[in-house]
């Protein structure tokens, strides 16, 4: 069976704009509601403005008003496939603890939690 969103990151993948590292991220985010949102790495000459696919579509999903999600999908390259780096760790932590997260990979599959993939998170709660 051919999953959707799956498919939806490795679109996404095509799209990626990294002339520099030739890195290409696809990302797909599913709503609670079911509406799906995609993001690419985009890269820059000023390198540290590189922006992650994760980080683009959470971007997207929120300029549309929505903010509760449940699955998102990173296709790339490696195997084993990659996970979010550490700072859409933190982006998607905000969003909350019940996302799950799966990497696609040329040839295999993983999924974690948030809470697997940042223990001990820096949450709004601490704020208060
Ligand atoms: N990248 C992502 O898009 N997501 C990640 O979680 C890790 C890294 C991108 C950034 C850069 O364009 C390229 O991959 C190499 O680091």
């Amino acid at each position: 069976m051919t999953d959707s969103l799956v498919e939806a990151a490795l679109a996404a993948k095509t799209k990626a704009y990294a002339p520099y590292s030739k890195y290409r991220v696809g990302a797909a985010l599913e709503t609670e509601t079911g509406e799906r949102f995609q993001g690419c790495n985009v890269e820059n000459a000023s390198y540290g403005l590189t922006i992650c696919a994760e980080r683009v579509a959470v971007v997207q999903a929120v300029a549309k008003g929505f903010t509760k999600f449940r699955r998102l999908v990173v296709a790339t390259s490696s195997e084993p496939p990659a996970p979010p780096c550490g700072a859409c760790r933190q982006f998607l932590w905000e969003f909350g603890p019940d996302l799950v997260v799966e990497a696609v990979g040329p040839q295999s599959k993983r999924s974690w939690s948030m809470r697997e993939l940042l223990p001990d998170a820096f949450g709004s709660e601490l704020l208060s």
